[in-house]
């Protein structure tokens, strides 16, 4: 799946804003986002009414509570069985649109299933979830294979198995194949075979559409349900004449249902030898766009069809085409399959899903308004698809034996989405953005003693929330990140050798990562020249197998380097055990004063000495270049200040991801109290000269933490002071380059330093700069119709002039955001809406959150959040939640998972003894209606605030006098 994923699994999804994103790498905040499900009860005329009855014959005991599980019987454990292996299945659906006569949605269904028997059992145990079956299942062996008879069949429901008690034994080598009927609810609830809603003007419509991944396939039909259990498919869907099916594979024909002329019956070309997670099948009117690779594979785009209408899906067809042409000669392997469609959908709970062949996403990770979208969901919709279409062969072709494995799977997804990406748009340096959307990312993760290592054992992940738990940032963004390392320590090329034999030896079959390991040292030995200092394994066993990563250490006067493990707090405990006591083998890279690159390996040990790292008292030295370790650099003072020197000079001859780096080091090892945070700080002195988007980014998100600690303190005038003169020359650049503002920035990069060098220079006073969003603002208002604003100043746009205006524009916003019918405009203006320096309009705006009328209740919270996130609607909105928390966990509490975020949003800013007395009150007051899913957010939020606490008491005299020294 797609990033993203991981935050959203069992918690929904607001909508992710990937790109501008702020990271805060001082304190490690775990964003939540939520999302409530708009329940639509309102019927469609669409489809052919259900006047079916079916009379469910229920299996003959549904049994077993939870608690008393006789941990003997096979069916009681959550990992099949060895005994029966299937081959292949016949799988018919048949969903019906339009509710039944008691209001349910549902889908009725048959299936066989064809299994070899490898050791003699009397039990058949299948997965089956929510299925109610509707005839006696039945079972015959094939090629000359007796079937026993059937004693009895139950459902277990905890383990989520039917299971087939026999009078007789199944016997070794025997094949059989077993049928039965079923019907299961057509649910909305985004999990297997679900229905998804939208409005088409004033029409509700409905889709037919499936999740699988992880364990969900058996909820819509009975199957072996383990990625390992890989069988082909021949999937047959019943449907609506009017509407079309889409599944993995091309159709073999489409023709009326014999005795219901309203249905058409669409059967799909046998799969390939395929994992249940990646079966898909869609029911639409959607339309399609399609184009051909050069090796004649079909690509189409399927949309809404008013979307298709006005080209959203172009973009995407546009780049698929030289994507997959990439991922072939990547790879070195054909794109598997005849076809490759992808599809939007209005309702999904991920970011997108690598269904093989049909891959599923989220409207705004698919499709892309040339009209009112930025460049960062541009880039979104780039690297998701890179994504997707890189796990067809990494993932679907190979596929991981078990879940435990899936940061090899979704790791490797995260680093090659950038490498294909990047071929589809050359000019956009997106390979280097990878530091900053995953390695840093992560780290402010992983150095936390509650982190863990991206390997677990195998029988440590077994249930389906064990399962889900594997999709989090470590399996995603450390995985991308160590791999990285890994492709750029063998070279590229070594890699890519290794990479094809490995999916070539073990196509349509499953693998572990130490299969992956195995194939790069071939290629490795294949290759002497290149000198590893112990094996792939070897090396990658540190990185996989015990959690965190290494700060090293320079001192240039002894030409010494050490290792540690960092941690961000300091007081922090390890409890976990390593067998390698927490020492990695690093790749290492430096340069010595600009000149050419060296490579070192400190190869486990604590420290070592080389005269690579001595240096003469004018040389300075740089480690980790392009950050391509996962791992922090620490320098002795005198070369601290020599970089400073350097990058105030003469900053080109410091790589521009390096000159990111020293600034998200510094602050991380300011917070590690590693180094003193006036360090920190003096790595921001060059940024009156800097251009480049990537160490802007790094010091507005380290940043941002002191904004919050200090933005109702007397820090706060010299900061913002500091701030502007920094970004003065930033502006003043941007607006000759763009031509007073008139054009755009021709590389994306430049366009997201843009973005940056506006909303920094407006959020800090610079006067041209809110003339200049004042300006903007007002020639909109002027002529409604016609927003001269690009799309991508509109978010900064937007709130800088609503932050100066009054009630004229406040409202005005307000108009234009209920008239908004793109949901990425009415984003942008909602969140806007938030920048009001007006209290009584901030108040207002609040107690329209709780009106679903004016805000949806799927946005509410995040609407309270962004009033939160404003200085001055911070303490109106913690009064709200203090007074309102009964109507708030009422109205939004059921089910509903948002109140992490609310708590989060409402807390960020604590960090006096009086708020933490505050909170703990708000505790005691509330504990007889509870804090629901924002339970462990409050205890965190405790936590966080002495934290804070403690920071501001050791920071903020320094800090003080670091800004008011340096903003004259
Ligand atoms: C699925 O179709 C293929 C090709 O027609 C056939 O070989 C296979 O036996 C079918 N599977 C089942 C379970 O009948
Ligand atoms: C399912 O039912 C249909 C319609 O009765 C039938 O044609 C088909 O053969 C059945 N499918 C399987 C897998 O037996
Ligand atoms: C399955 O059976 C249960 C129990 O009788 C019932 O509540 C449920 O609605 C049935 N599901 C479907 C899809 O018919
Ligand atoms: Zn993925």
């Amino acid at each position: 799946m797609a990033k993203g994923f991981y935050i959203s699994k069992s918690l929904g999804i607001l909508g992710i804003v990937l790109g501008v994103a702020a990271v805060c790498t001082i304190i490690a905040l775990s964003v939540v986002y939520s999302q409530e499900k708009n329940k639509n009860a309102e019927n469609s005329g669409l489809g052919h009414t259900t006047s079916t009855t079916l009379k469910p014959i229920s299996p003959t005991s549904a049994t077993s509570p939870a608690t008393t599980l006789d941990q003997s019987k096979p069916w009681n454990q959550y990992r099949l069985p060895k005994t029966l292996i299937p081959e292949s299945y016949n799988v018919r659906l048949r969903p019906y649109l339009t509710p039944n006569d008691q209001g349910l949605y549902i889908f009725t269904g048959n299936s066989t299933v064809r299994f070899t028997c490898v050791e003699p059992t009397n039990v058949i145990i299948i997965h089956s979830k929510k299925l109610n079956y509707t005839s006696q299942v039945t079972l015959k062996g094939v090629g000359g294979s007796q079937a026993p008879e059937i004693d009895r069949t139950e459902l277990v429901v905890p383990t989520e198995y039917l299971v087939v008690h026999l009078k007789g034994s199944l016997v070794a080598n025997g094949q059989y194949e077993m049928y039965s009927e079923f019907e299961g609810e057509l649910a909305d609830d985004l999990a297997g075979f679900y229905r998804s809603e939208y409005m088409e003007g004033d029409v509700k419509k409905v889709v037919a559409t499936t999740q699988m991944q992880a364990a969900d396939a058996r909820k819509s039909f009975p199957c072996f349900d383990e990625p390992a259990m890989k069988a082909t498919f021949n999937i047959t869907i019943v449907h609506p004449k009017n509407l079309i099916a889409l599944s993995n594979m091309l159709p073999k024909g489409d023709v009326p249902l014999e005795g219901d002329p309203e249905w058409n019956v669409t059967e799909f070309q046998p799969t390939p030898r395929m994992s249940t997670y990646l079966l898909a099948y869609i029911v639409s009117e959607f339309t399609s766009v399609e184009a051909e690779t050069e090796n004649g594979v079909k690509i189409r785009i399927w949309a809404r069809p008013s979307a298709t209408l006005e080209h959203h899906s172009d973009y995407a067809l546009n780049v698929t085409v030289p994507i997959l042409d990439f991922f072939a000669k990547h790879y070195n392997i054909a794109y598997p399959l005849e076809k490759s469609d992808q599809i939007g959908l209005p309702d999904f709970n991920a970011g997108a899903m690598e269904n093989w062949g049909l891959v599923t996403y989220r409207e705004n990770s698919l499709l892309f308004d040339p009209l009112s979208s930025s460049s960062s969901n541009k880039e979104r919709v780039v690297t998701v698809i890179a994504h997707e279409l890189a796990h067809q062969w990494f993932g679907n072709l190979v596929t991981v034996a078990w879940w435990n494995d899936l940061w090899l799977n979704e790791g490797f997804a995260s680093y090659v989405e950038y490498l294909g990406a990047d071929h589809a748009e050359p000019t956009w340096n997106l390979k280097d953005l990878i530091v900053v959307n995953e390695v840093y990312r992560v780290m402010a993760v992983d150095a936390l003693v509650s982190s863990h290592p991206l390997s677990s054992p195998a029988d440590e992940v077994k249930t389906p929330a064990q399962i889900s738990e594997m999709f989090d940032s470590i399996s995603y963004s450390k995985g991308a990140s160590v791999l990285r390392m890994l492709s750029n320590f063998l070279s590229e090329d070594i890699f890519k050798e290794g990479l094809s034999s490995y999916l070539n030896n073990f196509a349509y079959n499953n693998t572990n990562y130490l299969d992956l390991w195995k194939y790069l040292q071939k290629a490795v030995d294949n290759h002497p020249s290149l000198n590893l200092p112990a094996t792939v394994q070897t090396i990658m066993d540190r990185w996989t197998l015990q959690m965190g990563f290494p700060v090293i250490t320079v001192d240039t006067d002894k030409g010494t380097i050490s290792q540690k493990h960092f941690l961000l707090d300091s007081d922090s405990n390890v409890t976990r055990p390593s067998e390698f006591n927490y020492l990695w083998i690093i790749p290492i890279s430096s340069v010595k004063s600009g000149s050419a690159q060296q490579d070192y390996w400190l190869n486990g040990t604590m420290e070592a000495q080389s005269d690579l790292f001595k240096m003469s008292a004018s040389d300075w030295v740089l480690m980790n270049i392009n950050v391509t370790g996962y791992y922090q650099v620490n320098y002795d003072d005198n070369n601290w200040k020599k970089i400073q020197t350097q990058l105030q000079t003469n900053l080109s001859v410091i790589p521009v991801i390096n000159r990111a780096q020293v600034i998200y080091d510094a602050f991380n090892l300011a917070s590690a109290k590693i180094v003193p945070v006036t360090l920190a700080l003096n790595n921001t002195l060059f940024l009156n000269q800097e251009k480049e988007y990537m160490p802007w980014q790094a010091a507005l998100s380290s940043l941002s933490y002191f904004q919050l600690m200090f933005d109702r303190s007397e820090v706060y005038g010299p900061m913002q002071n500091y701030l502007k003169n920094q970004v003065t020359p930033l502006f003043n650049h941007f607006k000759t380059v763009t031509n007073d503002w008139k054009d755009r920035p021709q590389n994306l990069m430049d366009q997201y330093s843009e973005i940056n060098a506006i909303s920094t220079a407006c959020s800090n006073g610079l006067l041209e700069c809110k003339e200049l969003v004042s300006r903007l603002f007002a020639e909109w208002m002027n002529n409604s119709a016609n927003n001269p604003i690009h799309p991508n100043l509109r978010s900064t746009v937007y709130c800088n002039a609503i932050a100066q205006g009054g009630e004229k524009e406040w409202n005005f916003a307000w108009d234009q955001f209920k008239k908004s019918t793109l949901v990425n405009e009415a984003d942008k203006l909602r969140a806007a809406l938030a920048c009001s320096k007006q209290v009584w309009i901030l108040n207002r705006y609040l107690s329209y959150t709780l009106n679903p009328d004016l805000i949806r209740k799927q946005d509410a919270t995040s609407t309270i959040s962004s009033i939160a996130s404003n200085v001055i609607g911070h303490p109106l909105v913690w009064d709200f939640v203090q007074s309102n928390w009964r109507k708030l966990f009422e109205n939004y509490g059921g089910g509903s998972f948002s109140f992490s975020n609310l708590i989060q949003a409402v807390t960020r800013r604590f960090s006096t003894e009086n708020e933490l007395q505050q909170l703990e009150q708000f505790k005691k007051n509330n504990m007889d209606i509870g804090f629901g899913s924002g339970t462990r957010a409050l205890e965190q939020a405790l936590e966080k605030t002495k934290a804070n606490i403690k920071w501001v008491k050791q920071n903020k005299e320094d800090v003080l006098r670091w800004f008011t020294e340096n903003s004259s």
